[in-house]
């Protein structure tokens, strides 16, 4: 369901900005409407539409009018022509009543430094939203109280905002859009003033809460970065205008126009690289009703020290090791079920690779892919895996203050060290022998079922 749509928004500055329109309309450039109306075109012919629980990115370059953008969402810019919906209705018609309800309840904004007021306690800065609402003190405190744990502030209640660290300010100002639970955040550039690391924390704190708050979020930032990390959308702006909206692997594999992908040219892939389009069937996987002496065939005919365990309907219920199983075939136990082990990365296919790639580099298995069910979809490669982080270290010290500043510092070393860990990439079980024509069609083994 569409929560905000903006359509044909135009926000001109300056003297004639009706006439401006009319030329922006005929095809005249910003430039051109500039020289002739002396009007500026900060917002030129932009379209949007948010989707109920998405996080919507607005990204570009200072002053390319993402922040006039927003300001029209909740009119505290009026759009010079163009609508507004927001949840079916028409923004751009309410009176001035209407408009202080609706900042008040529903949409509630959050800027780069959050106006926190330094006398006040941090309590009190987080219930300050909820005063315009028609709620009492008891509850508005309560709701605070809620937000500030929510955030991971509790115990900080009674400080002052002054007392503060700037990452824990941008906290409370994240507490305080929440408290008043509204359903949409628009945020302009919340995490831009904050140094590097803290910024990360801040964006992992924004994709936890979100995960299960869903809101739906308008994010405005100029760095690609933490719009490929944060989005589900981008709608990239360049001198008023939208060039590009779409999903982050999209923006990157195919940008619409020269600028977008000049824009994208450095970012670091592995981030948007998802797991589903790295994905390769799984070599073999065995049933936990294995017996532990058909295991040891199918590792040793297929060469594979560890093999993913899985139900017939393909739910992943852990792994083997070669010496486990000949343990267990000692031992005379019936199957594999009490081999089992769970020393592997495992993700969703939706997942961007970034966020597990360190962690499933370590393993000597491949990364499992699962669905929302449980069930193994398929596996990354090591090497896959391998290869992605050492690009990123190279995108790194590429020059992007911002790569160096966010990313694992560690990367290229681990890299380094899990390929050399005394074991070649290739003998990491599944991942070498894409090459063998075995998947499905080699004669099943007792208990075992192919990928
Ligand atoms: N109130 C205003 N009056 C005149 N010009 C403005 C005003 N607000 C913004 N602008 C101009 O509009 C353009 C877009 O600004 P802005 O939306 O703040 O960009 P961004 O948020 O992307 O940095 C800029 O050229 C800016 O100088
Ligand atoms: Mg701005």
């Amino acid at each position: 369901m569409t929560m905000i749509r903006g359509e044909h928004l135009y926000k001109v500055f300056g003297p004639q900005a009706r006439k401006a329109v009319d030329l922006f309309e005929q095809g005249w450039t910003r430039d051109e409407v500039k020289e002739q109306t002396g009007a500026l075109g900060a917002v030129i012919d932009a379209d949007i539409d948010v989707a109920e629980g998405e996080l919507f990115v607005v990204m570009g370059l200072s002053g390319s009018g993402k922040s006039t953008l927003v300001r029209m969402i909740n009119r505290l810019h009026d759009p010079t022509s163009g609508t507004v919906e927001i949840d079916g209705v028409n923004v751009t018609e309410l009176d001035g009543k209407e408009l202080r309800d609706l900042r008040a309840g529903k949409v509630s904004m959050v800027f780069q430094r959050f106006a926190l007021f330094p006398h006040m306690t941090i309590l009190d800065n987080a219930a300050w939203g909820l005063e315009t609402q028609q709620v009492d003190k008891d509850e508005r405190y309560e709701k605070a109280r809620k937000a500030l744990s929510t955030v991971g502030l509790d115990g900080w209640e009674a400080n002052y905002a002054s007392e503060l660290s700037g990452g824990m300010q941008q906290r409370v100002g994240l507490a305080r859009a929440l408290a008043t639970e509204a359903d949409i955040l628009l945020m302009d550039e919340p995490f831009s003033a904050l140094d590097p690391l803290i910024k990360r924390d801040m964006q992992s704190l924004l994709i936890e809460l979100q995960s299960e708050l869903r809101k739906s979020i308008i994010f405005i930032t100029h760095d690609l970065n933490e719009a490929m990390r944060l989005g589900d959308r981008i709608a990239v702006m360049k001198d008023g205008r939208i060039e590009q909206t779409g999903e982050p692997d999209e923006i990157l594999s195919n940008p619409a126009t020269e600028y977008v992908a000049e824009f994208v040219r450095d970012v670091d892939r592995s981030r948007v690289l998802t797991a589903a389009n790295a994905v390769q069937d799984p070599l073999v996987t065995l049933s936990p009703d294995t017996q532990p002496r058909a295991a040891m065939v199918q590792m040793r005919d297929h060469e594979a020290p560890e093999l993913f365990v899985t139900e017939s309907d393909r739910t992943l219920v852990g792994a083997v090791r070669d010496d486990d199983v000949a343990e267990a075939a000692k031992r005379g136990d019936r199957t594999i079920r009490d081999v089992l082990h769970h020393d592997y990365g495992q993700t969703g296919e939706d997942t961007p690779l970034g966020h597990t790639l360190l962690d499933a580099a370590r393993y000597t298995l491949p990364l499992a892919v699962v669905d929302e069910q449980g069930r193994l979809v398929g596996v990354i490669p090591r090497v896959t895996l391998l290869s992605a982080l050492a690009n990123r270290d190279v995108l790194a010290e590429d020059g992007d203050p911002d790569a160096n500043g966010s990313g694992p510092p560690d990367a290229a070393e681990l890299a380094a060290q899990a390929a050399n860990d005394g074991q070649p990439v290739a003998s990491d079980g599944q991942a070498h022998s894409r090459g063998e024509t075995t998947t499905g069609e080699t004669p099943a083994e007792e208990g075992a079922h192919h990928g």
